[in-house]
């Protein structure tokens, strides 16, 4: 089981070095989470490095698959019910999106609300990002477009998040059930933070629902392996940056569903010994070893109420297709503000 201290993102240290600017803190965070992970065992890595620009590419393509049933769901569902989404959140949003890639979802949200001020594009993979951003400000000159580079595991050590403008509300809007990649704790921290940050707003948040598993298992074991390369796209990662020198077609993706925690479960299998190094350090990996690379949760439409309650949001409307496979929540923040803290 993924115990929580034994997760490198709960380590202050690193979150913090990878939350700055500049290629060298990026390699210098990953070669220390990279190092802990191979030092651990299980051994765990934190999915936020399979963003580079080839795991944003590879991401979007996963988006396309036939399988990959969340993103087409997620923007039918966006399509057919923003009019009412917009209607609930209300005029002058400053939105802020969480982990934001494409920003083809941010699209339809500003085309629907009424009269959005600002969009505020955060993200961890910074070239990406900005060319995005550029793109969507074209589209939108009367909205400001701001491209933040930052990490939502650490949301309360955000640097360079301007200041709300008099007379426009804060709305958080974190599509692709991204939630769900976060283990339950960084969940919870992740909702607290964000309900402080949006005090006085909500956030418009996408949660994958449970289902059947077997939808589940071909949704992340694509025919094409996309989502296989994508998985990979860690070590290629690792030895372009780091020189790790992974034996790359070594490893096989394992993906499956875990029903008693409610969640997918994404390892690299090693299926020859290598040894490999990370800085002055070496490791040796056996055939037959896990990497542990990511977990997908599933909620159910109640059990994530309860968790965004337990955050300190109101959880007011949900939205879902009607095969339920997918649901979006809007939260609602009450809370006065960070000062209060
Ligand atoms: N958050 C989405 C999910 O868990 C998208 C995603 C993140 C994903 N990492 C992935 C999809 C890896 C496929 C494979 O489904």
């Amino acid at each position: 089981m993924l115990a929580g201290a034994a997760n490198p993102i709960e380590n202050a240290d690193l979150s913090e070095a990878a939350g700055r600017d500049g290629g060298n803190d990026h390699r210098l965070a990953f070669a220390r989470d990279l190092t802990q992970c191979l030092a651990e065992t299980p051994h765990i890595i934190s999915p936020k490095y399979f963003y580079d620009e080839a795991g944003s590419l590879l991401f979007e393509r996963i988006c396309e698959l036939p399988e990959y049933y969340v993103t087409r769901t997620e923007l039918d569902l966006l399509q057919r019910d923003l009019p009412a989404m917009a209607q609930t959140i209300g005029p002058n949003a400053e939105v802020l999106e969480f982990g934001a890639g494409s920003l083809l979802k941010a699209r339809l949200l500003l085309r629907a609300l009424e009269s959005p001020r600002r969009f505020i594009a955060m993200d961890i993979s910074g070239a990406h990002l900005q060319a995005a951003a550029a793109q969507l400000q074209r589209e939108f000159p009367t909205v400001e477009i701001i491209a933040l580079e930052g990490d939502f595991n650490a949301l309360d050590r955000l640097q360079g998040l301007p200041a709300i403008e008099p007379g426009s509300r804060r709305v958080g809007f974190f599509p692709g059930s991204t939630v769900g990649n976060l283990s339950p704790l960084e969940a919870n921290r992740f909702l607290a933070d964000s309900a402080r940050l949006l005090a006085g707003g909500g956030l418009l948040i996408g949660v994958d629902l449970v289902k059947s598993p077997m939808v589940l298992h071909s949704a992340y074991n694509d025919a094409a392996g996309v989502t296989a390369a994508f998985n990979r796209n860690v070590l290629v990662r690792a030895n372009r940056e780091l020189d790790a020198g992974f034996d790359i077609d070594s490893f096989a993706h394992y993906a499956f569903y875990e029903p008693r925690l409610q969640r997918i479960e994404m390892h690299l299998i090693c299926l020859r010994d290598q040894t490999v190094q990370i800085a002055d350090r070496r490791f040796t990996l056996r055939a037959g070893e896990s990497i542990h690379t990511e977990n997908s949760r599933k909620y159910t439409v109640e059990g994530f109420r309860t968790l965004a309650a337990s955050a300190g949001f109101t959880a007011k409307a949900v939205w879902c297709d009607p095969m339920q496979l997918f649901s979006l929540h809007w939260l609602a923040s009450g809370v006065t503000g960070s000062e209060e803290r």
